[in-house]
Formats: C-alpha cells, structure tokens, sequence
C-alpha cells in the first residue's frame, strides 16, 4: 500500500463522498436549508469580506444530491468518486474503482469510455482527459478512448494534477506539491510534503488559478514567491470547489462552506 494513503478505508470514503458532494453541489442547486451566519466571522481574502453560508447535515444533503432525478443513473458507477469537468463543452467525467464514465446530460445516463478495470484515484481535464491510477499513481492521457503515460511525468508519481492558464501543470505526490511547464521535465517545488500530507484535493478556478486543499485549509498557489498561501482556516478540510463565480466550497467534517462575498458588512 502506497504509504500517502495509509488511512482506513472508511476515511477515505467518508473524504470521498464529501468530494462527490462538493463537487455537485457546484452544479445542482442545494436543497439543505442554510443557516446565517453571526457578523464577523467569515474570512477576508484580497480585501474582500466573505461570510460563510453553512449547509450541515452533509451527508443527508449529499444523499439529496445523489438521488435526485438527475443523478439517480450515477448509481450505476462503482465508487464513482472522482470528477472533473470539461468546462468548454459541458462534459462531466467520473473516475471510479473500475474505470472512466462520461456523463450524458441529454439522456441521463453514463458511458464507459476508458481505463476499464481500473482504479482511478483522482481526474482532470484541460484539453485532453488526464488521470491518475491506484494504486500505482501513474498518470494517463485519455485520447479517442485510448490510454497512454503521460510523457512530461513519466519518471514520477502523481497524486492529484491540474494545469493552470499559463500551462503550468502542478501536480501533488508524497514529497511535494510541485509545478512544472508543460512539454518540461524541469520542476519547481511549491511546498514540501511529509508523505503526502494527506493532501485532500488540487484544483482551478474560472481564471485558471490552482488551489491545494490540505487538512488544515484550503491554499492557492502564488507563481511570484513559488509557494501557496493559506486562504482559509479549516479544521480537517475534505475538498475545495471553487463555483461559477469564482467562490470557494469546501467542506469540513460536518458541513458545506460556500463563501458569498458580503459588501454590506464592516468586517
Ligand atoms: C514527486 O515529484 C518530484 C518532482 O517531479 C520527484 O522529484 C519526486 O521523486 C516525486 N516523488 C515521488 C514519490 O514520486
């Protein structure tokens, strides 16, 4: 067993589930009821006030979610926890413990369309499908249903992966968070990790900035310092969204964060 995800298994679905759930929870509406917040205890980041629009009882929500209508036929995928968004052309791709689905919004339904019996740790996409594989931690391209290593990191393990809008790939394994110029093997270390740091998700925003979610809070990385700054405080962080507008979800232990900016407070 590869030592980063020496957790019992019932953590990793407990983080996985919460995974699946932030991450629909960026394109379904929630249903949960949403309870307000006292003044002053959001958090401010680039200047902004945020409060926190908390959504408890996650897992009644996330089974919500999952059951409603539009998702009921991801019951068909095996440990569908894994997901990733092709924003240009609206595609939901789904990594789970025996391969990779397409989500088909026109009919509802999801489609093998690679990496058949095989166990998807994590998944993203920009321009081509990319994924990493348990428990090797290889990463593959996705082309016409084909598979290959992906060659920029064929001499290393990749946890979780993402590309930012310049074409940095930054990508997390047990040593460290680490960037990297596509079509390069030259990397740059953003931030050491200690086998992994139990790192819980790497992800992008609208404009293309990566963002780390580490136990202890959510990060974004700032190509100037090469290193990642800590936007959010949170007491063992599951995963990290960022919504249409660019406001980060994430999720604890017990709830769902959105952060909405607040212009009507002096905080
Ligand atoms: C993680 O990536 C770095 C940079 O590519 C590499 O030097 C290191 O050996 C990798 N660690 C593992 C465990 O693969």
């Amino acid at each position: 067993m590869y030592s980063l995800y020496s957790t019992t298994q019932e953590n990793h679905i407990k983080s996985v589930i919460m995974k699946l759930h932030i991450f629909l929870s960026c394109i379904v509406v929630i249903h949960g009821a949403t309870i307000s917040n006292e003044k002053c205890d959001g958090v401010t980041i680039d200047g902004i006030y945020y409060d926190k629009e908390k959504t408890d009882d996650i897992f009644k929500t996330a089974k919500i979610n999952l059951y409603t209508k539009d998702f009921a036929e991801l019951d068909g995928v095996e440990n569908g926890f894994a997901q990733t968004v092709d924003q240009k052309n609206h595609v939901l791709y789904i990594g789970s413990s025996k391969g990779i689905y397409k989500y088909d919004n026109t009919d509802n339904t999801v489609k093998l369309i690679a990496a058949l019996d095989t166990d998807i740790w994590s998944i993203y996409f920009k321009d081509v499908l990319y994924y990493s594989e348990f428990p090797s931690l290889f990463l593959y391209t996705v082309k016409n249903g084909q598979t290959e290593r992906f060659k920029d990191l064929e001499e290393t393990k990749v946890a979780y992966f993402a590309i930012d809008d310049e074409e940095d790939m930054f990508y997390a394994n047990d040593t460290g968070l680490y960037s990297q110029k596509k079509n390069t093997k030259d990397s740059v270390l953003y931030k050491s990790l200690n086998n992994g740091d139990d790192v819980r998700g790497l992800t992008t925003d609208v404009n293309g900035r990566v963002y780390i979610c580490l136990p202890d809070g959510i990060y974004r990385v700032n190509k100037h310092t090469t290193t990642v700054e800590k936007v959010v405080d949170v007491d063992d962080a599951l995963g990290v969204a960022l919504d249409g507008n660019n406001n980060i979800i994430y999720a604890d232990t017990t709830s769902l964060i959105h952060l909405k900016p607040s212009k009507n407070k002096n905080c």
